[in-house]
């Protein structure tokens, strides 16, 4: 079955080569599984999506929510999924670089939210807008 994780986290350190470091690594792994999504970082969080069967997303997240370049991992939704949003990115990557401060402002105020909220669906709608348009 077809599935979309969304979590949320935070970190306390962050430069280009930890991020190339995570993107790198991600890309490479997501490929030979078959995992798309979107990793968002900036203002202090990171958040993800990542697109797959259950038992690969379970095994790639087992690894992520180890990883100590961050911490207090929350999963935003974990629901099935007809069609991925991101079938052309092993792992796009929304940074504060791309995004404009409208776009920033409303992932911002996302990042609070938890599985409870049901706002999967939508903030990885809003992603997909900013990874096609850049805005
Ligand atoms: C915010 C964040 C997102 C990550 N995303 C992925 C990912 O999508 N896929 C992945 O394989 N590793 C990802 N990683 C890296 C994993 O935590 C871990 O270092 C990596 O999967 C280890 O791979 P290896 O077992 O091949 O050495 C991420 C790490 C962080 C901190």
């Amino acid at each position: 079955m077809l599935k979309n994780l969304l979590y949320r986290s935070v970190y306390d350190e962050m430069s280009s080569d930890i991020l190339d470091n995570i993107l790198n690594k991600a890309r490479k792994n997501n490929k030979e599984k078959n995992i798309t999504g979107v990793l968002f970082v900036g203002s202090g969080f990171f958040m993800q999506t990542l697109e797959g069967e259950e038992e690969d997303i379970q095994e790639i997240f087992d690894k992520i929510k180890l990883d100590i370049r961050h911490n207090n991992v929350v999963i935003i939704g974990f629901s099935d999924l007809k069609k991925r949003r991101f079938e052309n990115w092993s792992m796009a990557c929304i940074n504060t670089e791309i995004i404009s401060d409208f776009y920033l402002k409303k992932v911002e105020k996302f990042s609070s939210y938890t599985e409870d909220d049901n706002i999967e669906g939508e903030m990885c709608d809003l992603f997909l807008d900013i990874v096609n348009n850049k805005m």
